[in-house]
């Protein structure tokens, strides 16, 4: 059927989790939209296009089309891994670091419409699972299914912070719900597509359901 499956939501909802999982039993592509800021976000860092947080922004625009992000499933995992420039950067890219900057980029309308037509053109055919903030309103307005997820501030901000801890990294809850809270707050305020709920979207609270329950839920959605 090669549907378009737009999943939107808060960070830290485990959306991207959901969509891998339930591209899987479609068998379908699942593409992480966050992945592309975070990876441009890197991109900056790596220039030294930000300092003291402060972004040089004519200076990212101008070197947009320099930036080349690629998915590609790691051998020994089975796992997309996101590439900046041929080099697999899926960890570098969840980096406390980068997640302070990556929605101060994001707002940069330049920046936006690249990451756009990049996941526009990597769904033009169909049959993904695409998972952000502005799938289902402004990359595809038209997707056959469009789930916006959402859960209690204080629930995401602690289901992230065990995944630093399973990690190895020593992160206070008190900083990544800061994190969470802050980037609720720009994504969901910024003048350029802003993260909101598509009128004919369909929204799952999963501050009480496991990643399992998710799916179940989204599945059942998905398949009525
Ligand atoms: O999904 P993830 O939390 O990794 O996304 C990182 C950041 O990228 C978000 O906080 C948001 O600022 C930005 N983003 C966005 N639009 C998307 C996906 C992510 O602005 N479609």
């Amino acid at each position: 059927e090669n549907l378009i499956i737009a999943i939107d939501g808060f960070s830290s909802t485990g959306k991207s989790s959901m969509s891998k999982i339930i591209a899987k039993k479609l068998n379908y592509t699942h593409i992480d939209s966050g992945a592309m800021y975070r990876a441009v976000t890197l991109y900056a860092f790596q220039q030294n296009y930000i300092e003291n947080q402060t972004i040089n922004i004519p200076l990212l625009i101008a070197h947009l089309n320099e930036i080349k992000i690629e998915f590609k499933q790691d051998s020994s995992s089975q796992k997309n891994h996101t590439y900046l420039n041929g080099v697999d950067v899926e960890q570098e890219i969840r980096a406390m670091q980068i997640s302070k900057m990556v929605s101060p980029i994001s707002e940069i309308p330049a920046v936006r419409d690249y990451c756009v037509a990049l996941q526009q053109k990597m769904g033009e055919n169909g049959a993904i699972v695409m998972d952000g903030r502005d799938i289902g309103t402004t990359v595809f307005p038209n997707a056959d299914i469009k789930i916006f997820i959402t859960a209690s501030p204080e629930i995401r901000a602690k289901r992230r912070f065990l995944e630093y801890q399973q990690q190895g990294k020593e992160i206070a809850l008190e900083e990544v719900f800061a994190n969470v809270k802050e980037r609720d707050y720009i994504d969901s305020h910024r003048e350029y597509s802003p993260l909101r709920k598509a009128d004919d979207a369909i929204e799952v609270d999963n501050s009480n359901l496991n990643l399992e329950e998710t799916v179940d839920k989204v599945m059942e959605i998905v398949q009525s």
